[in-house]
Order: structure tokens, then sequence, then C-alpha cells
């Protein structure tokens, strides 16, 4: 493994897997005694899930596009300077459900703020930190979303309620930003069983670590 560490990261649209594929990666990390970190954004340190607790919450329904978008960055600030770049520095490999890529595609496409205004805030977030590995995991808004319908163990959350369009828009800039930087993102089809995607996973990250 590289001395610096391997900062993982997933992404896609709502329901693509991510949780469940990350569960899985981690296993097989720690099966292959690769010393790991695995966390969760927006969250993942005390003041970054205040942070979400207020993101999230479906009764904040007057919450500005831009503040929601300053929020996450905020979040992602916090959680970077606690957990991430210290496990980096560690030479651990962090394994991190969602990154800046989520905020380019859901506050800059979704609600339409505009990508570039929200990679300028997160740059301001996250200076030169970016993932060294990300996954994307695609599959149709409307697919994601029925896997989520059909999860009840799981609790509606305010990004949950918009409409299909945004969601669309959502997967469409992933696309877009995984044939920006192909080097970086690998496009991983989610419309498989979870095992087909975790494996197809486990294969890229695999390959950087080992
Ligand atoms: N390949 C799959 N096929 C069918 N169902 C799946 C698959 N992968 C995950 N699921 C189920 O779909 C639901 C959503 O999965 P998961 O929570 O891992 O997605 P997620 O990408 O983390 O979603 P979110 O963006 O909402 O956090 C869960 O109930 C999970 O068990
Ligand atoms: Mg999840």
């Amino acid at each position: 493994m590289k001395k610096n560490g391997l900062f993982i990261t997933l992404e896609g649209p709502d329901g693509a897997g991510k949780t469940s594929v990350m569960s899985i990666l981690a296993a097989r990390l720690e099966d292959s005694g690769v010393p790991h970190v695995v966390t969760r954004e927006p969250g993942g340190v005390r003041i970054s899930e205040m942070i979400r607790e207020i993101i999230l919450d479906p009764s904040h329904t007057e919450m500005d596009a831009r503040t929601e978008a300053l929020l996450y960055a905020a979040a992602r600030r916090q959680h970077l300077v606690e957990v991430i770049e210290p496990a980096i520095r560690d030479g651990k490999a962090v394994l991190c459900d969602r990154f800046i890529d989520s905020s380019i595609a859901y506050q800059g496409a979704g609600r339409g703020i505009g990508t570039e205004e929200v990679r300028a805030i997160n740059r301001f977030a996250i200076g030169k930190r970016m993932p060294d590995l990300t996954l994307l995991l695609d599959l149709p808004a409307e697919e994601g979303l029925a896997r989520i319908s059909r999860n009840k163990g799981r609790e509606v959350n305010r990004l949950d309620t918009e409409e299909l369009d945004f969601h669309r828009k959502v997967r469409s800039e992933y696309k877009v930003i995984a044939q920006e930087d192909p080097d970086r993102v690998i496009v991983i089809d989610a419309t498989g069983t979870l095992e087909e995607t975790a494996e197809k996973a486990w294969a890229s990250v695999k390959s950087r670590l080992l």
C-alpha cells in the first residue's frame, strides 16, 4: 500500500448501494489485513453529525439551497480535519460514504446552484485534498428510489422527498464528473445484485491497494 494511505470515496444516487457495498469492502480490507477507517458524510464526527441533523431534518422545509451547500461544506471540513487527514497520515485506507462529488451532483446540479459555485466553496473547505479513488455506483434514479422505498428500516430524509427529476439531474451530473476525471472516478454498474456490485468495487480497490 502507498505510504500515505489511500482515500476512497463511494458515490452514487440514493439507494445505489453505497452503504451496503462499503460494509462489504470494509470486511475485505479487514480480511486482507489492511489498516482502514470507515466513515460517512455528512457526519462522522460530533460537530458534523450535528450539522447532518440540521441538513436532513424533513421539517426544515425553508432551508435555502446555498445554506444547504454551505452546511455540507462545513461538515465536510470538520470531518476531513478530524478523521480523514489523520488516517491518511497514518497510512490507512479510508472508506468514505459520499464526499465532494455528492455536493457537486446534489447541490450543484440537483438544486441548480451551479456546479462551479459549489466547487468553489468546497475548494475552500477541503483545499487540495481529493480522493485517490472514487467508486461511482451508477443506476437509474427510479431504481435507487425503489430500493429505498422497499427498505422500511431507513428513515426518509429531506433530500429523498425531492422529485424524480431532481434525482435524474444528480445521476447525470455524476456521469459528467466521471467523464471529467476518469483516472479517479470508476463507474460501476450498480443494477445487479449487491454481491455483483461489491465484487466489481473490490476489484477496483484491490488493484490500487495490493
Ligand atoms: N444490488 C442491490 N440490489 C437490490 N437491493 C439492494 C442492492 N444493494 C443494496 N440494496 C438495498 O437497497 C437499499 C439501499 O441500499 P444502501 O442503503 O446501501 O444504498 P445507499 O446508496 O447507501 O443509499 P443512500 O444514498 O440512501 O444512503 C437497502 O435496503 C439495501 O439493502
Ligand atoms: Mg447510504
